[in-house]
């Protein structure tokens, strides 16, 4: 008979084993790549001693290639739950000392397992992705697998944020789960994505291309926009998305975590008033607006590498989330392009799924002329952005701190998509066209009779842009809410926000919309 105490023994031997992964030389092994463990990760990224595992004895059920031999407990993933500052989170994290982090038909049941908890629960999903991809041994089950994830990644979009960190091998169809995430971020050089990678590129096209360039996380972060937060190392990441749950509600029922704020709600920044230069085409920095505006110039950053022209984060005011739309005047000019408007709409997206606000910050003078960009379908990519702020019922406040021209005018969350609060700055520019532009087509053929053509269009210039260039017509027809100046930015912001906090609005009900995709 065997006895309890024995049981107890054969637990711990078992608990053990699991604990091991892949044995000793292989954790030695990560280690020397720069990357931490499966269990390493886990224990930096929750709360320390709130990580509960599940399924830490769940094994393969392959007998092909010899994988009858080879079981090892938890089949190279690690599931469970566990708190980041108190909150409830699921978290798998691919244990690539095991079969490489490959993911089997098991692997793939319990990855599933905790995002239906977690759906259930209405708590957010992270995935530490380091995995070699399909189980080769496995075959279609493996792919079955990934498509179980897919489809919970698909339904629990919107419901629950998802965050992915990349921290190894990430390629072939398993970048598709990231994919369907909210958020991926990625380690510097450990890090790699691709669908094929330099190898089968090789062969089929004859480029040359390191590992690095293809799929490494400046690529991603610089290139494709595919992830829009980096880290140096598994810690800085791990680190940085407990900053990130911060900012999010646990589901998409719930508000985000409020913070109290020390940063006096009324507090004004006087060298705000200076920031914008007198000459129009000279650029400022939106981040300076950004950072003297929000809860202690704390701003939170998505996508610094990317499309720079547009900037986004989340940041807080008085103590709530909200999320921060801006174009930036230092890269060029602000105008909207493909790139940016992909940026922003799903930025904007994501903040209205998860009810935080949008703070627009609008300095934008049109779209981005030129034959790359109309080939590239600035229609179709510009109408994202429009589509994704005219959807959104959250509270959206306003501010254009210089131009307001042309379409770009209406998508950057103007008044008649339903901005709920827009102000203007005092030289903010509200119209059709700039100025110049506007002169040689209303002007053209005075232009052509004038004596001195060039004097007559520096009058005509000065003359539309005292008259159409400023905010008092968008303001006299209620376009614009308040004409306020730049100092009092965060006291304005904070007052809408406070006036909108229990908003509601909503949308007609459909099954879904059709973003122009
Ligand atoms: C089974 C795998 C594996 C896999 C790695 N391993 N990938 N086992 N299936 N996909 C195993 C290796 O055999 C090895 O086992 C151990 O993991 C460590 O791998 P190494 O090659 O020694 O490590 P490294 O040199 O760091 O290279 C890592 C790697 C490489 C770049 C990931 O292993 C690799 O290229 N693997 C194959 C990748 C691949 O083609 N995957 C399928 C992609 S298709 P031992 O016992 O020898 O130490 C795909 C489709 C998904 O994923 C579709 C979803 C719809």
């Amino acid at each position: 008979m065997i006895t309890n105490k024995e049981t107890f023994e054969i637990l711990g031997k078992n608990n053990r084993e699991a604990e091991a992964g892949g044995g000793e030389a292989r954790i030695e092994a990560q280690h020397q790549a720069g990357k931490l463990t499966a269990r390493e990760r886990i224990d930096l990224l929750l709360d320390p001693n709130t990580f509960v595992e599940i399924d830490r004895f769940v094994t393969h059920r392959c007998n092909d290639f010899g994988m009858d031999k080879k079981k090892i407990s938890g089949d190279g993933v690690v599931t469970g739950y566990g708190k980041i500052e108190g909150r409830t989170v699921f978290v798998f994290s691919q244990d690539f000392t095991v079969f490489g982090g490959s993911l089997g038909e098991a692997f793939a049941k319990k990855v599933c397992k905790i995002m239906d908890l977690a759906m259930k629960t209405g708590a957010p999903v992270i995935g530490l992705n380091d995995s070699g991809g399909a189980r080769i041994q496995e075959g279609i089950q493996s792919l079955a697998g990934y498509a179980d994830i897919f489809q919970r990644n698909v339904m629990a979009s919107g419901v629950i944020p998802q965050i992915s960190a990349i921290m190894g091998p990430c390629a072939g169809g398993a970048v598709y789960s990231p994919a369907l995430t909210d958020f991926i971020l990625m380690v510097e050089n450990t890090a790699h994505m691709f669908i094929t990678g330099p190898e089968v590129i090789k062969t089929v096209t004859h480029e040359a291309v390191t590992k690095e360039e293809l799929g490494g996380a400046m690529a991603h972060n610089t290139k494709s926009g595919v992830s829009l937060l980096r880290a140096a190392s598994d810690e800085a990441a791990l680190m940085k998305i407990r900053e990130l749950l911060q900012f999010l509600p646990a589901n998409n029922a719930e508000d985000p975590p409020l913070f109290p704020a020390k940063d006096d709600p009324n507090r004004e920044d006087e060298s705000l008033d200076r920031l914008i230069p007198d000459e129009p085409n000279k650029p400022y920095d939106i981040k300076t607006i950004i950072q003297s505006a929000v809860d202690d110039g704390y701003f939170f950053e998505v996508g610094p590498d990317y499309a720079k022209n547009m900037v986004i984060g989340f940041a807080r005011f008085n103590g709530r989330t909200v999320g921060i739309v801006a174009n930036q005047p230092m890269v060029l000019a602000g105008c909207l392009d493909i790139k940016a408007s992909l940026k922003g709409a799903r930025f904007v997206r994501f903040c209205d799924a998860f009810n935080i606000p949008i703070v627009t910050l609008v300095d934008v003078p049109g779209f981005l002329p030129g034959t790359d960009q109309e080939f590239g379908g600035i229609i179709m990519h510009g109408a994202k952005l429009l589509y994704a702020f005219c959807e959104a019922t959250v509270p959206k406040v306003t501010v254009i701190t210089r131009k307001g021209y042309g379409g770009a005018y209406d998508v950057m969350s103007s008044k008649h998509i339903r901005g709920d609060i827009n102000f203007a700055y005092p030289f903010a520019e509200i119209a059709v066209m700039g100025a110049d532009g506007a002169v040689n087509i209303v002007f053209r053929n005075e232009l052509k009779k004038a004596k001195d053509p060039v004097a007559e269009r520096a009058r005509l210039v000065e003359e539309y842009r005292r008259t159409f260039a400023t905010p008092y017509k968008a303001a006299e027809l209620g376009y614009v809410d308040e004409i306020i100046e730049p100092r009092a930015t965060r006291v304005k912001i904070i007052q809408a926000l406070e006036m909108l906090k229990d908003k509601v609005d909503s949308n007609p009900k459909k099954k879904h919309g059709n973003i122009p995709l």
